[in-house]
């Protein structure tokens, strides 16, 4: 039998290649088969279900006009939250029960990732650039949040809560916010901001090194620094490392902490300072 070739092969002249040719027919033919119910099954599908999908889609990316506005910024390794009055938190987003909440989002670094798996909502948060979601709480309770964007080393300390609160509630929490650390010894109100800032992620209070130097006796010693040189800590050092962390570096850490300038406000960093000193002498390093 004479094989004339076909489209992807020249005529054939050996005893191989018609049996070769005809494995080839069957394997393009019933391919070209699969494809056409492929493309048919996805074009009927995006026809059938476009209400659906479009709707949905509409439905998430339209922001309804009464939405209380949140600023959330992520950063290497804490989410922080602007409230519209003034009130700040760090890792636990509180908003009202049944209002729709508009999340302003961006980051101080690299790209984050905003994600609330009960609210079914994710998004990135990108440096130089606003992103935007939003959603309405149904229920009250505390719902976790993730960066879900890897980040570097700590990303997966990158959590909090959403605490969704009845109305009332929210207004009281944003009243205690502006009022927090009133009445209250300052080296406690240090502590308390030490774990709500999310210090903690990176300074232990027990000696122990991580991210970041231990507090517990960190304050009078001599430090060495990156690049030469030594600073004593005081007030001056603690505070130009908390606004500008990469100013003067401790020997043997990475430059990785984020500035907490904009995050804390004086009296929190004088709080901040006052735990630090009360540090000092309880415990052997
Ligand atoms: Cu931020 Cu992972």
């Amino acid at each position: 039998m004479k094989d004339n070739g076909n489209l992807f092969l020249p005529p054939g002249h050996s005893t191989i290649a018609p049996g070769t040719d005809a494995l080839f027919d069957f394997i393009y033919y019933t391919s070209i088969v699969f494809f056409a119910i492929v493309v048919f099954v996805i074009v009927y599908s995006v026809w059938r279900f476009r209400p659906w999908g479009f709707k949905g889609y509409l439905r998430l990316f339209i922001i309804p006009k009464d939405a209380l506005e949140i600023k959330v910024t992520g950063q290497r390794w804490f989410w922080s939250f602007d409230y519209p009055d003034g009130a700040t938190s760090v890792n636990d987003l509180v908003v009202p029960v049944g209002k729709p909440v508009k999340l302003l989002m961006s980051s101080k670094d690299v790209i984050h990732s905003f994600f609330v798996p009960s609210f079914r909502i994710k998004m990135d948060v990108l440096p130089n650039r606003y992103t935007m979601t939003w959603f309405e709480a149904t229920d009250t309770g505390a719902y976790d949040l993730f960066c879900t964007e890897y980040c570097g080393a700590k990303h997966s300390s990158m959590i909090g809560k959403v605490r969704v609160v009845g109305e009332r509630e929210y207004a009281q929490w944003l009243e205690s916010s502006s009022k927090a650390g009133e009445g209250m010894p300052v080296e406690d109100y240090g502590a308390k901001l030490y774990a709500q800032k999310a210090c903690i992620t990176c300074h232990s209070v027990d000696g122990k090194a991580s991210t970041g130097p231990t507090f517990l006796g960190l304050f009078g010693e001599q430090v060495k620094l990156e690049g030469g040189g030594t600073a004593t800590v005081d007030e001056n050092y603690l505070r130009e490392s908390i606004l500008s962390p990469q100013a003067r570096i401790a020997l043997g850490y990475q430059p990785v902490m984020p500035t907490f300038q904009g995050v804390l406000k004086d009296k929190q960093i004088d709080a901040l300072i006052a735990y630090i000193k009360s540090l000092k002498e309880s415990g052997s390093k």
